[in-house]
């Protein structure tokens, strides 16, 4: 066990061997700033003051030469080798709501969803809380670095994913090859893009291929907590080809509470398709109208969308503080 001091507010707080500064600080209600959690995004970057630290991964694309430099490493991968001084400032809006947890998890079962999405059911020892629209991480076996996966379902004893097979990708090919029964680590839950249940706006939830998982868990939960009644829910869902779509009957029960538009962006030649055709944020602005300004608006999906519909919701007038995403890489 390592003391990490906070130079900056004076705080202190305790990491067990192995964890890392930042997974630290949330388990001790730290709001150390992050996003992706796997060292691509750099928003969880501090300065070593005192003590020495170990990246887990060696080269994450998340600190630069730069940072290096000024001896600035990544919370997300920095893990203590003793006690250390670190400076970073915290932030209200990164303290977790529920604190992230470490447990053994059981695949139960595996649904395949399209071509290569698929959704896994995980068996968590211990019930688990999260908020829906955040994510945990999956330690997979005999592959280097967790990967974040968002839970598809509400929080309880098994927790869900839908996962998009990477082609050649470690940790997918692992696990689109687990049998039920395999085990693995997941902690969490991480992320701070869940659902405002106190906000009075319609909900758009906009996915994009591997991002449909957290856009299914806002979905159910804004349900469940009753939102429907006076607000709209509606999930549009961009794949490529028809063999990217899926249906509404993701959504379970909930499916006639939640309007859903399915999106192709480049159906093959000679398909039968009927639906809109474009790319997904094009379609839920062409849909919405006016009306996409007076929404929440949470998107997840590869990191050329995010930043695609951070562009558009600008251009329609969205006011910021309405977007909620994580960053997937
Ligand atoms: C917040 C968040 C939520 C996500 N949610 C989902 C989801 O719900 N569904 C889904 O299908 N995908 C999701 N992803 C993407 C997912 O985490 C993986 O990137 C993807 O499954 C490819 O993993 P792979 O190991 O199969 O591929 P690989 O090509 O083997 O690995 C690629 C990914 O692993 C990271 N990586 C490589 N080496 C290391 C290492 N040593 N330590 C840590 N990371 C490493 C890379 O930065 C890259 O992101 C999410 C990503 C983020 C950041
Ligand atoms: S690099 Fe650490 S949270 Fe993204």
């Amino acid at each position: 066990m390592a003391t990490i001091t906070n130079t900056r507010d004076d705080t202190r707080f305790d990491c067990e061997a192995g964890d890392t500064v930042l997974r630290a600080a949330l388990r001790a209600g730290v709001g150390m700033p992050y996003s992706c959690n796997t060292g691509s995004c750099g928003n969880c970057r501090f300065d070593l003051v005192e003590g020495t630290v170990s990246h887990l991964r060696d080269d994450p694309p998340g600190l630069s030469e730069k940072d290096r430099a000024r001896n600035r490493w990544l919370g997300c991968q920095a893990v203590p080798n003793g006690d250390c001084a670190v400076k970073f400032r915290a932030m209200e809006e990164y303290v977790p709501i529920v604190t992230p947890e470490r447990r053994t998890a059981e695949l139960v079962s595996v649904d395949k969803i399209t071509r290569d999405i698929s959704d896994f059911a995980f068996h968590m020892d211990g019930a688990g809380d999260f908020r829906p629209g955040q994510y945990a991480l999956l330690t997979v076996p005999g592959v280097e670095g967790a990967r974040a996966y968002s839970m598809s379902n509400l929080p309880g004893d098994t927790w869900n994913f839908m996962i998009k097979h990477a082609p050649g990708g470690a940790a997918t090919d692992w696990l689109f090859n687990a049998a039920p029964g395999a085990t693995l680590e997941i902690d969490g839950p991480f992320g701070t893009a869940f659902l405002r249940e106190e906000s009075d706006r319609d909900i758009v939830l906009l996915a994009g291929g591997s991002g449909l998982s957290p856009m299914v868990s806002i979905a159910l939960g804004a349900v469940a907590a009753g939102l429907d009644k006076g607000r709209r829910i509606h999930l549009f869902y961009g794949g490529r080809e028809t063999k990217d779509l899926c249906t509404p009957d993701i959504l379970g029960a909930a499916k006639d509470k939640v309007g859903f538009t399915a999106a192709l962006s480049a159906p093959e030649g000679g398909a039968d398709w009927q639906g809109p055709t474009g790319l997904v944020h094009e379609v839920a602005r062409n849909k919405m109208g006016e009306a996409l300004k007076g929404c929440d608006i949470y998107f997840a999906g590869p990191a050329v969308m995010s930043s695609a519909v951070q562009q558009m919701a600008h251009a329609a007038g969205v006011p910021m503080d309405r977007l909620f995403f994580d960053e997937f890489y």
